[in-house]
């Protein structure tokens, strides 16, 4: 009996595949819907009555497994990078004469061109032919695990579908943008307005929302579609062009958008940028431009990529989404490294369904390039998730009385004189001490981007500055909570979670310091990228250019702005100083072992054997535990050597938990998972 169930589901499950296929991919099917209905049912009912039969690979989970409890993370394998932006040939002409100058060859080379999709990019991973894994990007290098989420997704295959003959690659990763189309869009909206639910802005939200649904079977209900666009991990040695992987993964089973071509001049490139925006209005999805790739995989790696993007591939962007509004004032910005950024103050105005009220005018020659004045009319686009900004002026709606923008020639937050690198655009306020770029370092610190320090946001922070509390990092770490509380707005159990969450950031991972240190030119990834080569502070601090300019995606630039941070005393002192206060810096691979002495406080007394004192301190430390010097009513546990005197004999009087140094080793690996 068994033996027939499993007989015919797998013939159930190899038609089912096909005709999804056959549906779903090449929009070519063979049979009516009712009878593909039927099939699946008889499926579904057949899996129900055998359960032990269910198999990874069954189109029985496109209806959504059990909800999962969170998304776990899941490291990519190679980084998930982002793609530079064009929006013109110049700029096309531009970036092929770079790659050409970068690869040193003078005889024409093909490139691939491919709609730009606006949806989310996800990782798939097969073994055997089964997908096994699905990823979102997140921050490049770990994204979230949402492979239940990607199994309701009907064109992504479960199972690789190799042609006769055709062996199927032990591990196949790959990678491409799931997206809702224009109609799923706007049936999912028209349902949450019946519902009272509130709108999703645009398909590319709403596809993104429903993929990190908890519950997978709200995933499967959204008509969610998937086109893949490339391979990751190596396997791209199997192939010799950009053109020949995309042919074996359509072989596979994988959607891969028709309007892929190979190109090879600039002009040819062209035509399939106008030929895309042409039938861009017809297409039932969302695209924001034209990906130029080199096609062929050994060039492409000779070519390699920066920390933030590929050095063969741009994305030619179509022009944004447009309004008009009104200049209503300009503000001038100091950020935390100093960079003065004038800012306009727009009359609001809806833009692609986003009301936008600012837009940033980037700098001093922007502003003169675009002659505006206050009070212009002008038009304002939103590009995708970047900051709005002025396209240019009506110059039509000038009445003549508009006043001129003066650009400040002192800061406005701190009188210094301004200066600008020659070279650079931006304007500086070069006084170290500025209080708005102090303020700025410190909001960043304790932002998300730095240590996500929850209840000091940004106007708590200002707050804390104004009030004398913190004036520079390390004070984080040196809060009173009697002074906090007695701050206007403030009571104790606010001060004291605050205080609590400054202590459960001091086991900080290094990536996550460096991030939060804000030092210009080095963002998430970069923080990233560091962490993972030095593994230690120290060394990091220690570098030298050489060192530096050796880890593949960091420039010039970045080298020479770390080298000048770390080698600044008043930083080293700034850093000294967190460490003096407690503050642990762990690498990468140690964050899961940060938290489980926290709370518990260790006093050592008598000789250790195996460890000397500062590595059992540090042991403790890096698991998040204290270290106390002398008894008292803070310490929870008491590891004895030899000749322990008066103090163990206090600690059994108080019930303490007692360890010899054996036992705390067992402990610390213990939690160490080992
Ligand atoms: S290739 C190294 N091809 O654009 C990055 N990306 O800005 C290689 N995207 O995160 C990406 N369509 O989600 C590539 N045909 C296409 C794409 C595409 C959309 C997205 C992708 C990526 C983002 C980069």
């Amino acid at each position: 009996m068994a033996h027939s169930a499993a007989q015919r589901l797998a013939h159930l499950r190899d038609e089912i595949r096909l005709h999804a296929h056959r549906y779903y991919v090449l929009d070519a099917p063979v049979i009516a819907d009712g009878e593909y209905d039927a099939l699946f049912q008889e499926l579904l009912a057949l899996e129900a009555a055998h359960p032990d039969l269910v198999t990874e690979d069954s189109p029985s989970h496109r209806v959504g497994g059990p909800p999962v409890p969170t998304l776990e993370p899941v490291g990519h394998a190679e980084p998930m990078l982002s793609l530079d932006n064009i929006f013109s040939v110049a700029e096309c002409t531009a970036f092929v004469e770079r790659v050409r100058r970068h690869l040193r060859i003078e005889n024409p080379f093909a490139f691939v061109t491919e709609p730009k999709l606006d949806g989310l990019a996800v990782e798939l991973v097969y073994r055997q032919g089964v997908l096994v894994v699905g990823s979102t990007r997140g921050d490049g290098q770990v994204g979230e695990n949402i492979t239940a989420q990607l199994k309701t997704v009907a064109s992504i295959p479960l199972r690789l579908q190799p042609a006769e003959q055709e062996a199927v690659p032990e591990q196949l990763v790959v990678r491409g943008e799931v997206f809702l189309s224009k109609k799923g869009f706007a049936q999912l909206n028209r349902q949450r307005q019946e519902a009272g639910e509130p709108l999703f802005a645009n398909p590319r939200n709403a596809a993104a929302g429903s993929l990190r649904q908890l519950d997978p079977r709200i995933t499967a209900r959204r008509p969610l579609d998937f086109f893949v666009y490339g391979l990751a991990g190596g396997e791209e040695l199997l192939f010799s062009s950009q053109a020949t992987v995309l042919t074996a993964l359509r072989r596979f089973g994988f959607p891969v958008n028709n309007m892929v071509t190979v190109c090879h001049s600039i002009d040819e490139i062209e035509i399939q940028y106008q030929r895309l925006l042409t039938v861009r209005p017809g297409l039932d999805y969302e695209v924001d431009g034209l990906v130029v790739k080199v096609d062929d995989l050994g060039l492409q790696q000779r070519l390699g990529a920066t920390a933030r993007a590929p050095r063969w591939a741009v994305a030619w962007k179509f022009p944004a989404v447009q309004a008009t509004t009104v200049v209503e004032d300009v503000e001038f910005q100091v950020g935390r490294t100093g960079a003065v950024t004038p800012v306009a103050h727009l009359r609001p105005v809806l833009v692609n369904g986003v009301l936008v009220k600012r837009a940033t005018l980037h700098n001093r020659d922007e502003i003169e390039r675009k002659d505006l004045r206050l009070h212009d009319t002008v038009l304002v686009q939103r590009a995708g998730d970047v900051i709005p900004e002025i396209v240019k002026v009506i110059a039509e709606a000038r009445t003549g009385l508009e006043p001129p923008i003066v650009f400040p020639d002192h800061c406005p937050e701190c009188s210094h004189q301004l200066a600008k690198v020659p070279g650079e655009a931006v304007v500086r306020c070069i006084n170290p001490y500025c209080p708005a770029q102090q303020l700025q370092k410190l909001i960043h610190f304790a932002g998300k981007s730095g240590l996500d320090l929850e209840g000091l946001g940004k106007k708590n922070v200002e707050q804390l500055v104004r009030a004398g509390l913190v004036r520079s990092i390390p004070d984080f770490f040196r809060l009173d909570g009697d002074q906090l509380a007695g701050l206007d707005g403030w009571g104790e159990r606010s001060a004291g979670n605050v205080l609590a969450v400054v202590e459960s950031r001091k086991t900080i991972p290094l990536a996550q310091l460096i991030g939060a240190l804000g030092i210009r030119h080095v963002g998430e990834v970069t923080a990233g990228l560091l962490a993972r080569h030095f593994n230690d502070l120290h060394r990091l601090m220690s570098a030298d250019r050489e060192q530096l300019l050796h880890i593949e995606g960091i420039g010039e630039q970045t080298a020479e702005s770390l080298l000048d941070y770390f080698q600044d005393p008043e930083n080293q002192e700034m850093i000294k100083e967190l460490l003096d206060l407690g503050v642990v810096v762990v690498a990468g691979q140690d964050i899961e072992q940060q938290a489980s002495l926290t709370g518990r406080v260790f006093l050592f007394t008598g000789g250790l054997q195996a460890l000397s004192r500062e590595e059992a301190k540090q042991l403790v430390k890096r698991h998040g535990g204290q270290v106390a010097t002398s008894i008292s009513q803070r310490v929870t546990d008491v590891v004895v050597g030899d000749k322990a005197g008066s103090k163990l004999r206090k600690a059994e009087e108080m019930g303490l938990a007692i360890h010899s140094e054996a036992s705390f080793m067992v402990l610390v690996n213990q939690e160490n998972g080992q």
